[in-house]
């Protein structure tokens, strides 16, 4: 069968968080040499293209979504010439790099943001205010107020830390220094973006209060406004200037999936990602009316499903058992659309909510709006029984629990049964699946309430929400767990042909 779909479509695109991913050069973080030594793990695994968080210059207030200079690497994370060994080893793998662009706010230490409060000259590509008090009521996401001072007692607006201040995106240089970013990095040969906040940038020119409204709800002078898509359609147009199928997708939030349809118009961006499953707890109901969801709003002609990534508790733990984990990966890996993986995933890695106070670092922690998202973050596990686990041969910039050794990819290559031979297993299975299965699915009935089946063609997916084991029929093409006697047990699930 010939396709003309391009390939981010029914992409499984697996999110590197570089600091914590692999470190070569031994200080403890994870950098870019260290993971183009990994990349033939990646490649192994089975996935098509990475997404990389931010690796730029950065002071790293929130984990780098502080960007200081939006053409270079954090020496932290290396160089530009270890970005582009890494574009390049990628390609020769066959695997696709996606890198994030942080838009809507600058780092507090880019050039623009310290001149603008050293001099006061550009504070006009910045939301700058007079007042004896803050200019509106919003909130940080983070907690505590969205507005700070300067020195010399202006207010600024940030809708994240205080060293990430908001830019002015009425302002024409704001619009051409992204394009110029935008271009640079397609130059350099990645293959997409993964655009960071991208219902903001634009916020009401009056910024008046909030309110009773939602932070995200339609009408919000925060975000969605109106003006944010013709940026999208430009952006559109650069990207479809290169050669190749270039992409971006969208971290959008919004309460109404109408929408977030505006944003993947055919002339936006070609994916936004839907992280409704992210909010739906363990149940056939929950997931099957999610899934209709996405799948009916207009936004679903491109799906994306999420699990985990490096903003939630991970799903290894929100779900509690590893068999509804496996189960939850082989129900969004036959779905149509394209899946996105989080580092670690694949090992079967549990958050981890007993990191001391002293280690944390995630601003939300100390701006009080939780204990934050250090837990999904903590460095991955490859080889040995004890800390670092073979990730640096430094101390870990976060400390790993001392039971990791069984986590380990070492250890779990080794075992057929592991999570990870598992993830293997599934993501090798859905590439031969791949373009013989129809775009569309259909619910399947099935005696047992728990169970949620769907079909798309010859392929029946049954996972079992319930708690007690179910029977099935059909053979057998993968199975979370093993299947005893034609069930399925509590928590697992099957991939058929029938
Ligand atoms: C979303 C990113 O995923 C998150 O990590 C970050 O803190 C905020 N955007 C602000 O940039």
């Amino acid at each position: 069968m010939t396709t003309t779909t391009p390939w981010w479509r029914d992409a499984v695109v697996y999110e590197v968080y570089p600091r914590s991913f692999s470190d070569a050069s031994g200080d403890g973080e994870g950098d870019l040499e260290g993971l183009r030594r990994r990349l033939p793990y990646l490649s192994g695994l089975g996935v098509d293209a990475l997404w990389l968080t931010p690796f730029y210059t950065s002071p790293l207030a929130d984990g780098g979504y502080d960007v200081a200079d939006y053409r270079d690497v954090d020496p932290r994370f290396g160089t530009l010439a270890d970005f582009d060994a890494l574009v390049a080893d990628a390609h020769r793998l066959g695997l696709r790099i996606i890198i994030d662009i942080v838009p809507n706010h600058t780092s507090s230490a880019h050039p623009w943001f310290s001149e603008a409060v050293r001099t006061g000259e550009g504070r006009e590509r910045y939301h700058f205010r007079d007042g004896e008090t803050a200019p509106n009521d919003w909130r940080s996401n983070f907690g505590g107020p969205a507005w700070s001072r300067t020195p010399d007692g202006q207010w600024y607006l940030h809708l994240y830390t205080p060293d990430q201040p908001d830019l002015n995106w009425h302002h024409p240089e704001v619009r051409e220094e992204f394009e110029s970013v935008l271009r640079f990095w397609l130059d350099r040969d990645v293959d997409g973006f993964r655009i960071d906040v991208a219902a903001g940038l634009f916020k009401h020119p009056d910024l008046p209060d909030l309110g009773a409204l939602g932070t995200h709800a339609p009408g919000s002078p925060m975000y969605g406004r109106p003006e944010v898509h013709e940026i999208y359609r430009n952006w559109r147009s650069i990207l479809d200037s290169y050669p190749g199928e270039r992409m971006a997708v969208g971290e959008v939030w919004t309460e109404s999936p109408e929408d977030l349809a505006l944003y993947v118009r055919p002339d936006e961006l070609h994916q936004a990602f839907q992280f409704h499953l992210l909010l739906a707890p363990w149940s056939a109901r929950a997931f099957r009316e999610t899934v209709q969801t996405c799948l009916d709003s207009p936004s679903g002609r491109a799906p994306t499903w999420v699990l985990s990534n490096h903003d939630v508790i991970r799903h290894r733990s929100r779900y509690g058992a590893e068999e509804r984990s496996r189960s939850a990966l082989m129900f969004i890996l036959a779905l149509p659309g394209s899946a996105y993986l989080y580092q670690g995933e694949e090992l079967g890695l549990p958050e981890v909510f007993d990191l001391p106070d002293e280690a944390r670092q995630d601003p939300i922690f100390f701006q009080g709006k939780g204990i934050g998202r250090d837990g999904c973050r903590v460095p991955l596990p490859w080889s040995g029984t004890q800390q670092p686990y073979g990730f640096t041969t430094g101390k870990p910039w976060l400390p790993q629990p001392s039971d990791w050794g069984r986590l380990t990819v070492e250890a779990q290559e080794r075992d057929p049964s592991s999570m990870l031979s598992f993830y293997r297993r599934a993501l090798a299975l859905r590439r031969t699946l791949r373009g013989t299965l129809p775009p569309t699915l259909e619910w399947q009935e099935w005696p047992h309430p728990e169970v949620l089946a769907f079909r798309r063609g010859d392929l029946v997916c049954a996972v079992n929400f319930g708690e007690e084991p179910v029977e099935f029929q059909g053979d057998v093409l993968l199975a979370s767990g093993p299947v005893a006697e034609g069930r399925i047990a509590g928590g697992g699930a099957v991939w058929l042909r029938s």
